[in-house]
């Protein structure tokens, strides 16, 4: 007998917080319909009270997406609940998540408050949002620092209320996993009413123990996750979904768990995440790392050749990594490339495929060898390409005993302005000709230079935030000129920028 799983995907709530992972609406979109795709049960689309943007979004991916829940998150506030509710009035099926702190830190030195009190706020909020929705998720936020007797209470008193779903979040990332499975276990054998409800686990990964604390979740009882594509979130991140469901596949014999994931989307889906959040997956990221199926010791590919299973516990192709199908080279048709970018995640209308198709192979005649990270690269440049100020020309004289001196034309809502500037560096110089031309106030605090596959035709991308009027900006740029990718990424930035007067 096997027991179903429900996969509560908070990529663009809980993930999109990352500093500079901030998708627009139509971003958010695409993601959502990669997440349906996917197979995901629940997609927590935002937190609609906290910004206009995230109100609009929760709104559109109701209309955009068909069967997947639309969740909106809420504090146990009722202004909080209102407004989640007019935005969710699109969702063919809706969920309100609604919550409070239920651990000492939080109820004496956040809420200012007492475990009573905390208690029949918690029932106030899940009552309140019944009137609106039948769905309705409690979080019991940094439960995992909580006692067990007090959150078995909590748990009990909003069940009653009507809570369809009980979240148990150990919001620091402080349980080990032993501690969360037990939590879980007291909760299933304490609480009266449990199985009214659905305890759900979501874990960040402060100690690295997000995804062992989940199956210890799931182990013990939870039968909704709460994840993330590649892991992201703050600080560490959370659990990343495709460690769970493919734990959940490749140890089913031990687990006898089932989700709803056609697995085969997992590669598209996380290269989709990684490029529009403009946000690197480590390679040796497990199953979707660049490295994660990359056996490069001789022992191994030994073993692997005379027999894959002697080293390998999944077979990639179910994952949908499948890189050898067709190799992309100058020479590659649109129908090729159209396929490969399908296979990655992206479906591209006619004019879009056009731009993406002329920019490979113009990228295809200088490196021989494209990756799928460097399509992916591509596909966000495309969408870049609407900005205010773009880079219309960049020349840049550097060398080992010479000033480097860099000229730069900026194409502004379509005037055009040179600058010429020399520099420290290469870098230096063509940015501080980009200065002379917008003239604002703006500091690089943060500047990080990557590679992405390999050898010295590649692409280089470039991650910058900078600091103007107090407020911290992000940038991002790939070119297989480094000093172009730089000059991009600082653009990226500054596009972001209010326009001034
Ligand atoms: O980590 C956490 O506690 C959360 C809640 C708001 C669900 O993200
Ligand atoms: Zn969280």
């Amino acid at each position: 007998m096997s027991d179903r799983l429900y996969i509560f995907d908070t990529t663009l709530r809980d993930g999109e917080q990352v500093p500079g992972c901030q998708l627009n609406t139509v971003e958010k979109i695409e993601v959502a319909k990669a997440l349906q795709d996917l197979g995901v049960d629940v997609i927590e689309a935002g937190f609609p009270i906290s910004s206009p943007g995230d109100f609009e979004s929760v709104v559109e991916l109701s209309k955009a997406v068909t069967w997947p829940t639309i969740c909106a998150l809420t504090r146990a506030v009722e202004k909080d609940i209102d407004v989640a509710a007019e935005s969710l009035k699109y969702a063919k099926k809706s969920r309100i998540h609604t919550g409070i702190g239920t651990s000492d830190f939080h109820i004496y030195h956040k809420l200012n408050s007492n475990p009573d009190a905390i208690i029949e706020r918690a029932m106030a909020a899940v009552k309140y949002a019944k009137k609106y929705v039948e769905d309705v998720e409690f979080y019991a936020e940094d439960a995992g620092r909580t006692g067990n007797e007090y959150l078995a209470k909590v748990v009990e008193a909003v069940i009653k209320a009507g809570a369809t779903v009980v979240n148990i979040p150990d919001t620091t990332g402080y349980c080990l996993p032993s501690e969360y499975g037990e939590k879980i276990k007291f909760l299933m054998e304490n609480v009266k009413g449990v199985h009214k409800a659905v305890l759900s686990t979501h874990c960040h990964n402060d100690l690295g123990m997000a995804t062992a604390n989940t199956i210890a979740g799931i182990v013990n009882g939870a039968r909704q996750v709460e994840v993330t594509i590649n892991g992201i979130g703050e600080r560490a991140g959370n659990t990343s979904l495709e460690e769970i469901v493919m734990i959940l596949k490749s140890r089913y014999q031990a687990l006898k768990i089932e989700t709803g994931i056609n697995t085969k989307k997992i590669y598209g889906t996380s290269r989709l995440v990684s490029t529009l959040m403009n946000m690197p997956v480590q390679p040796n990221k497990a199953i979707v790392g660049r490295n994660a199926f990359a056996h490069s010791s001789g022992i191994h590919q030994d073993g692997v050749l005379k027999n894959r299973e002697n080293y390998e516990i999944m077979d990639p192709t179910d994952v949908g990594i499948n890189e050898s199908a067709i190799l992309l080279t100058a020479r590659s048709g649109r129908a090729a490339l159209k396929h490969r970018l399908e296979l990655l995640g992206f479906t591209l209308d006619k004019a879009k495929l056009d731009e993406v198709y002329d920019e490979f192979v113009k990228l295809a005649d200088k490196k021989k060898d494209i990756r799928d990270d460097d399509i992916a690269l591509l596909v966000g440049d495309a969408t870049r390409k609407e900005s205010r100020i773009k880079l219309d020309y960049l020349q840049v004289i550097t060398g080992k005993s010479l000033k480097p001196m860099a000229n730069v034309r900026l194409d502004i809502s379509g005037e055009k302005f040179d600058a010429t500037s020399s520099g420290n560096g290469p870098v230096d110089a063509a940015i501080k000709a980009v200065k002379q031309i917008i003239h604002r106030q703006i500091v690089i605090e943060e500047f990080l230079v990557q590679a992405i596959t390999r050898g010295s035709d590649d692409i280089g991308k470039v991650h910058m935030q900078i600091e103007y009027d107090k407020t911290i900006y992000h940038g991002f740029g790939a070119h297989t000129d480094i000093i172009t990718a730089s000059v991009e990424a600082f653009l990226d930035a500054v596009n972001k920028l209010p326009v001034a007067e």
